[in-house]
């Protein structure tokens, strides 16, 4: 048995942990042991963004924590012609772009460099495809895990082409990023196309919100716990409330942004994906089916939308600014702030409101779930009146704080006081974090799929926001201005208030 060992506490947490321990059997199968086995990474759209912004940095940082499973080859692919050393240098130039602590030396890079290797190819051309399978085949890696960082429209045409290339036998996975659809009719017919050649199992969906270290929190403080669980309930939560806010606008993204809107970038897929881990119930095991599971039964409880709900319970924005933003075009709809109230229709659940916001150009950049827990049944502190409550804090930091009332001094009940418990988990545990890609790259990577979102999780949540799309389209009044550095539209503040609550920042 490994010892226990204390970490550093958090401010008035102490924090006993098995270090080893969390690390081999966390809940959400945290484990990042490396294994003894040669992979190959396929990374198509090898020289794009997503590549160079998150993938490449995120596989540094696997292999300078030793992470990476040792053997492995990573193979960007793209359409232009390139040696494998110009390639190199591509990435190498672009690692200016990321913070500096996670900036390779020299050295490290010239290591990490090895592992590199670049081929083009045109993704429409069969024999393209035959020649990778060559490239493959001729070590016959025991993984394969092929990593679609393209434009999503290519996604059926490629996974189409490696079945037919034969690319697709038991060892290889293919990860498909968001957004994967822009309606319930496309992911189908994105996830038909995808499952005639990568059976589930075969096939990962990507929602980065998963591998934030804040959502394995979440799940460990549930169920690795037994103190929240019996309040986990109705009888004891008055709401939730799920707040994903950035302070930057679309910047050079207008384009896919005005095509997408907050609702499809962050509300079905990373606001819904948090809800259902704080509203699922406990999994009987902790296997990537079993929680799926339960996170699907979730998404099959919320309480649907009609055109009259959509009016009443969810309010959208648009930053003043917006239509001039690059590439946005004149006289745009498209929202990039929501704000709704939802309800899970299930016995541990109904009748407690859940309220989700999210947006762009906000007061600061914050995300974070609060669970606010009901009153007191019998107050016999007149005067004084703060429920408790939970917050689980995503970013920018990424900790718990749990609010109290206690005494101060030697007073009566006007001396009661607001305090909280604090932790931070980026100070207790600052040798073992790791960012989400990261993880969710070593996941795919070792066939770990609890954080993978399942093709029928995925058509729940577009079945549960198309109401709303549709609503939207023959509502011709648009979304309500806000203006940059606030919380939204004053209407995200009034649904709230209707029931009598306030936004986290202003309770
Ligand atoms: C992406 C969205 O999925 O998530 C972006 O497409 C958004 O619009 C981003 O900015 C936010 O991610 P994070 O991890 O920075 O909160």
């Amino acid at each position: 048995m490994p010892s226990a060992r204390r970490l550093t506490p958090g401010r008035n947490f102490g924090i006993i942990s098995d270090v080893t321990g969390l690390h081999h059997t966390g809940i959400a199968g945290l484990d990042t042991r490396p294994r003894t086995m040669a992979f190959d990474l396929v990374l198509f759209g090898g020289t794009g963004d997503l590549t160079w912004r998150k993938l490449m940095p995120a596989l540094f940082q696997a292999f300078r924590h030793g992470k990476l499973p040792p053997g492995g080859r990573i193979l960007a692919v793209a359409r232009d012609e390139r040696s494998d050393d110009d390639y190199r240098t591509f990435i190498r130039e672009r690692f200016v772009e990321v913070e500096e602590a996670k900036r390779p030396t020299d050295d490290e890079f010239a290591r990490f460099a090895e592992l590199l290797h670049y081929r083009r190819m045109d993704l429409s051309q069969p024999e393209h495809y035959a020649g990778l399978r060559q490239w493959l085949d001729a070590r016959g890696a025991k993984t394969a895990v092929l990593f679609l960082a393209t434009s999503p429209h290519l996604f059926t045409q490629i996974c189409a082409q490696l079945g037919q290339a034969g690319i697709n036998g038991p060892n290889v996975r293919v990860v498909l990023e968001k957004p994967l659809g822009h309606d319930l009719a496309s992911a189908q017919e994105i996830n038909r196309v995808v499952s005639a050649s990568f059976p589930e199992n075969q096939a990962l969906r990507i929602d980065h919100y998963l591998g934030k270290p804040a959502v394995q929190n979440l799940m460990a403080l549930r169920f690795g716990n037994a103190l929240f669980e019996p309040l986990w309930r109705r009888e004891s939560i008055a709401n939730i409330q799920i707040t994903l806010a950035e302070a930057i606008g679309v910047g050079t993204r207008g384009d896919f942004y005005d095509r997408t809107g907050a609702l499809r970038d962050m509300v079905q897929n990373h606001a819904l994906q948090l809800l259902t881990m704080i509203a699922m119930e406990p999994p009987a095991v902790n296997d990537a089916d079993a929680i799926r599971d339960e996170k699907l039964k979730v998404l099959r409880s919320l309480k649907p939308f009609t055109p009259e709900s959509v009016a009443r319970d969810v309010v959208r924005g648009q930053y003043k600014g917006y239509l001039d933003e690059a590439k946005v075009p004149a006289g745009s709809a498209c929202e990039t702030f929501v704000a709704l109230r939802t309800e899970v229709q299930n016995w541990r659940w109904a009748g407690v409101p859940f309220y989700l916001r999210t947006g762009k150009k906000l007061a600061s950049r914050e995300a974070h779930i609060v669970v606010n827990f009901r009153e007191v049944p019998h107050p016999i502190f007149p005067g004084t009146s703060r429920p408790n409550k939970l917050v689980i804090k995503l970013q920018p930091e990424d900790g718990l704080e749990l609010h109290l009332l206690a005494a101060k001094g030697t007073g009566g009940a006007e001396s009661l006081v607001p305090v909280s418990l604090d932790l931070d988990f980026d100070k207790a545990f600052a040798e073992n974090r790791i960012g989400a890609y990261e993880r969710l790259l070593m996941d795919a990577i070792a066939g770990r799929l609890n954080l993978f979102v399942r093709s029928d999780e995925q058509e729940q949540a577009w079945r549960w926001v198309e109401p709303v799309l549709e609503a939207w389209r023959q509502d011709t009044t648009g979304p309500r201005p806000y203006a940059a550095g606030t919380w939204g539209p004053a209407a995200a503040s009034a649904l709230i208030a209707r029931d009598g609550c306030a936004w986290a920042e202003e309770q």
